[in-house]
């Protein structure tokens, strides 16, 4: 890599670099991706033995602290994030002020943000202590303000968390639960959870953890830096793109029209049509999570007695892409989002909350990002340059 970090000091000259397609704003220790080769790895772990043998908590703290925690760290972990579930009253109040229609996603964002008005203590980030603090709080919160948010949508009574319960476990009875019964948990539905969120938990400086380094390198707090990411997140090219797969797969359904007929279109770029879930801007061969998440499909729809259309017309579309030379050129594979759709819908999630749920599993990726940039005594304030391309200095009238 060239170090461009005094190039414009040196020389005069300045890169343009649109996307940031070909610069590094960082180096870091977290995240390890081949997209030629179809790697991702966590901390040194490849993707497949993370996801089939930790736990999301376990995950979260090798992301975060950088191996895999001892019993005893572990135990540690979660006791932290168990005291930190509980939502300020007042906070919940503030959730039950949105428009019943209103979007989790924003929802999410707004709660994240208020955190810091609880809890001003998380102001000083060079306090170590608080930043602990600060990543317990958010740990234990996100689930149960995206639970809230769907309750919100569904105008259901808020649960409160139940801390006998694993971290998973707990964000599924707080959503799907209600006050009349007891919530039973389906273990196929908590195992195929955890992966999903283990899958989803770092991809290293993709935009919404580029934008959580950028408001972080303001000196801007934990909760600040993460609002901003799940804001970002929100954008259709990025977290949104599971929702798009859902969409298309029940558009091919409704139409009637052949799964071969529509990778036709696709071919023809006919009206601009895309195949969702297909194609990745870093992976240039089989995304290694999109592997996982087509087994985790199998099992969930097989475990609900779920007989769902869209999961056949989903394996066809890849079939037939994966044979035709159009993809094969392209090095057009399925992603992570390719089936991620249609295993959430068969466990009730609507399609709203399917962005919540990657905020959810991208949650511990942020704060190890902002971790790591907080400690790095080379961080500076992200500030970019531009070319400017607007008039040259001109005169208002009276001045000459
Ligand atoms: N379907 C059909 N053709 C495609 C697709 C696709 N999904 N993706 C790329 N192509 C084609 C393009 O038309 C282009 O063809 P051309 O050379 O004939 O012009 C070629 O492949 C290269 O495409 P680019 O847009 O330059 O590739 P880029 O790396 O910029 O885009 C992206 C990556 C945005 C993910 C793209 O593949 C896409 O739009 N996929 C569908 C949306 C999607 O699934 N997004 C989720 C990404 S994963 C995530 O965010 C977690």
């Amino acid at each position: 890599a060239i170090d461009l970090s005094s190039l414009t000091r040196e020389t005069g000259l300045t890169a343009l670099d649109y996307g940031f397609v070909n610069t590094s704003s960082t180096k870091s220790k977290i995240t390890y991706i081949d997209g030629e080769a179809g790697i991702l790895r966590y901390r040194g772990f490849p993707i497949d033995q993370v996801a089939t043998k930790l736990s999301f908590v376990e995950t979260a703290y090798l992301l975060i602290h950088g191996n895999v925690p001892s019993q005893n760290e572990l135990e540690n972990f979660e006791d932290n994030i168990r005291r930190h579930t509980l939502l300020h009253e007042d906070l919940k109040d503030f959730f039950s002020g949105f428009p019943r229609r209103a979007h989790p996603m924003p929802v999410l964002s707004a709660g994240v943000s208020a955190l810091s008005t609880y809890y001003e203590d998380s102001l000083d980030p060079s306090s170590p202590a608080q930043v602990e603090t600060s990543t317990y709080r958010l740990l234990a919160k996100l689930p149960v303000m995206a639970a809230y948010a769907h309750k919100k949508s569904i105008g259901q009574a808020f649960l409160y968390p139940d801390n006998s319960l694993s971290y998973v476990e707990n964000f599924l009875r707080m959503t799907f639960g209600n006050m009349a019964e007891d919530y039973v948990q389906n273990p196929v539905v908590v195992n195929a959870l955890e992966r999903l969120l283990i899958l989803h938990a770092d991809h290293e400086q993709n935009a919404s953890t580029s934008t959580v380094r950028l408001v972080g390198s303001t000196d801007a707090n934990l909760f600040a830096s993460v609002s901003a990411g799940i804001n970002a997140l929100f954008g259709p090219l990025h977290g949104g793109a599971n929702e798009a797969v859902l969409t298309m797969l029940a558009e091919i359904q409704a139409s009637g029209e052949s799964v071969a007929k529509y990778v036709e279109r696709v071919k023809n770029k006919e009206d601009g049509v895309r195949l969702m879930g297909f194609g990745h801007r870093v992976y240039k061969n089989y995304d290694p999570r999109a592997r996982l998440v087509k087994d985790s499909a199998d099992e969930v729809l097989n475990a609900l007695g779920v007989n769902d259309p869209l999961l056949g017309i989903a394996k066809e579309l890849e079939a037939i892409a994966l044979e035709d030379e159009y993809f094969q050129e392209r090095k057009l594979y399925p992603n992570v989002d390719f089936y991620t759709g249609v295993i959430y819908k068969a466990m009730g999630f609507p399609t709203r909350m399917f962005t919540v749920l990657f905020a959810l599993g991208r949650l511990p990726g942020w704060i190890a990002h902002w971790r790591e940039m907080n400690l790095d005594p080379q961080t500076k304030i992200g500030r970019p340059q531009q070319l400017y391309i607007g008039e040259q200095q001109r005169n208002l009238p009276g001045f000459n």
